[in-house]
């Protein structure tokens, strides 16, 4: 198959990329190098331009037959999406329509698109299921709802075929060592204790120990990258068979607290980390876990890393390596 991946070169795309290209499929990376980094494509062809261009589009539909289109390209600080809602709208979601009205015109009807867990907002109920009320309560979350239902209405009218996947905490890295998560600034808890770990940081700040969870921390349902792409190629592979638009959670189904993240970091580094305190990060629901049972069900996902341990283990790895150095 020949796909555009779009977004390849950051986190969870450049993982993408590897596993595609293993699997023997041609690709395309299309990439504006805002987030991402060219060191994570290893090789993959790549057109350097920007979603919103849609001449740029255009030029390279015509060039390529893609089978299907993987988005990844958004940005995704929730903090900013509150002090600056218009470059999120701008990117996550016009850029978004400009890709999409591409894909129209040349005919490409396949999308995979990376939502979020953020779709939901302050969770009514957990595990949370697909059909969980969606209250997005930032404009990084709206963002990425409006997409999904512009995909729906997309669908109707155009007959355009999309895989919504609507990932949970989003941790580890490459299990050969190649890739790992990469942010400027970070903000990500696992990256922040392994640094704190390493001696890059002082210390973990911890937002909020007056949670109503059992140790008092926030509780996230972590889930390894390379079980998120493995996903994301069951979803293409469920619309080459001409499956119906949908959307899955991915998530491992277990919530740890801040606090058991930061034990088991401990026990894997074998490195004291420094800890301090500080109030609740606003915009922090108390608990967010996935129920993936649709995703185990319909795509026949599997996760192969599902211990906390080994999604540390392998962001631990990367972190010593840190290659940017
Ligand atoms: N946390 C800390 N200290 C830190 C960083 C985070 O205590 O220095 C806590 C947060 O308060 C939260 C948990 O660790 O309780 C996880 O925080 P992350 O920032 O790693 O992840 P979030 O759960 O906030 O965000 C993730 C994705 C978002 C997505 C959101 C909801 O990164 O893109 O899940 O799905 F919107």
């Amino acid at each position: 198959m020949n796909f555009l991946v779009v977004g390849g070169a950051g986190y969870i795309g450049s993982h993408m990329v590897k596993q595609l290209r293993r699997a023997g499929h041609e690709l395309v990376v299309a990439d504006n190098f805002s987030t991402g980094y060219r060191s994570a494509l290893m090789g993959a062809t790549l057109v350097e331009l920007d979603i919103a261009d849609a001449q740029a589009l255009d030029r390279l539909f015509a060039a390529h037959a893609f089978d299907a289109v993987f988005h990844f390209a958004s940005f995704i600080q929730v903090g900013e999406s509150v002090s600056e809602p218009a470059k999120y709208y701008q990117n996550n979601l016009a850029a978004t329509l400009t890709l999409l009205q591409a894909m129209i015109r040349a005919d490409v009807k396949r999308f995979i698109f990376s939502s979020t867990a953020a779709v939901y907002g302050d969770p009514v109920y957990v595990p949370i299921d697909e059909d969980h009320p969606k209250a997005a309560i930032n404009p990084y979350g709206r963002s990425k709802w409006m997409v999904e239902q512009m995909l729906e209405d997309f669908d109707r009218a155009y007959g355009l075929k999309s895989v919504c996947l609507r990932y949970f905490n989003a941790a580890g890295a490459d299990p050969d060592g190649e890739l790992g998560e990469r942010h400027e600034p970070e903000t990500h808890l696992l990256p922040l204790i392994l640094q704190a770990a390493s001696g890059r940081r002082e210390s973990i700040t911890i937002y909020g120990r007056d949670y109503d969870t059992p140790d008092g921390t926030c509780i996230r349902d972590y889930v390894h990258v390379s079980d998120l792409v493995a996903a994301h190629a069951l979803a293409v592979d469920y619309l080459l068979d001409d499956g119906e638009s949908t959307a899955f959670n991915l998530g491992n189904g277990q919530g740890f607290s801040v606090q058991q993240v930061i034990d088991t970091a401990r026990r894997v580094t074998g490195k004291e980390i420094r800890v301090s305190e500080a109030p609740r990060r606003a915009g922090d629901p108390p608990r967010l876990v996935a129920d993936p049972t649709r995703a185990q069900a319909i795509l026949g996902w599997r996760a192969q890393f599902a211990s906390l341990e080994q999604i540390v283990r392998h962001a631990w790895a990367w972190e010593q390596k840190h290659p940017w150095q």
